[in-house]
């Protein structure tokens, strides 16, 4: 399988998307299960903050039914950040994730901590990051191109904020596995970026 972690809107979706095509593997947005929590908690009209309450909900998560599109908005995935500093939460979440990753013939699972917790036997691991400017542009553009309007500073605000969470709570904080490889996208092309990333995969699964 292949582990794919990094920060928000650093590429790695992208990355994770284009390599399971082309490997013929399923795929699997971990970002989406949390989002799916904290969805699935304001639909109840239960508070964001209660372990218990939380951790059941993701315990009957059905991984299946997550739809992208309902989960992109923005303030979701501010409340997915904040739902993922709960231990009990993650615990119930990593076992769906490593029952996932072990889907035949392949998965690629990207998120923020699958080389380091839920699956550190992959065989192949990138972490791909870009500089929080760099993110900030291309979010801004993305959800421009939407048509939606959106302010570039306060999309970058949003991204350091989000980065110090991510980076500083003490249950699974993204960081790069020893045995990562570093993808830095700040000045690369997905295409770059994708060619870069297959030369690491095609040398660990041995299909060069
Ligand atoms: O990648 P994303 O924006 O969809 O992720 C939303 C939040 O979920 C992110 O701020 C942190 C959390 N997350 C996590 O803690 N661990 C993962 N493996 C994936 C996401």
């Amino acid at each position: 399988m292949i582990a794919i972690d990094g920060p928000a809107a650093s590429g790695k979706g992208t990355l994770a998307r284009r390599l399971a095509a082309h490997y013929g593997f399923h795929h699997l947005d971990t970002g989406l299960t949390y989002r799916g929590v904290a969805h699935a908690l304001r639909l109840a009209g239960q508070p964001l903050d209660r372990e218990d309450v939380a951790a059941a909900t993701a315990l009957v998560l059905d991984l299946a039914a997550l739809d992208r599109a309902i989960l992109a908005d923005h303030s979701i995935g501010e409340a997915a950040s904040r739902v993922a500093v709960m231990p009990a939460v993650r615990r119930a979440l990593v076992e769906a994730q490593r029952r996932f990753s072990a889907r035949s013939p392949g998965a690629v699972l990207d998120g923020r901590d699958i080389g380091t917790v839920v699956c550190p036997d992959a065989p192949v691991k990138l972490f791909v990051t870009a500089s929080p400017e760099t993110r900030a542009l291309r979010r801004t553009a993305e959800i421009r191109d939407a048509g939606t309007p959106a302010l570039y500073d306060e999309i970058l605000a949003d991204i350091r904020a989000r980065d110090a969470r991510d980076m500083g709570r003490s249950d699974s904080p993204l960081r790069p596995a020893a045995d990562a490889h570093l993808i830095d996208t700040t000045e690369m092309s997905i295409e770059a970026a994708f060619k870069a990333a297959r030369a690491i995969a095609d040398a660990a699964l041995g299909s060069a």
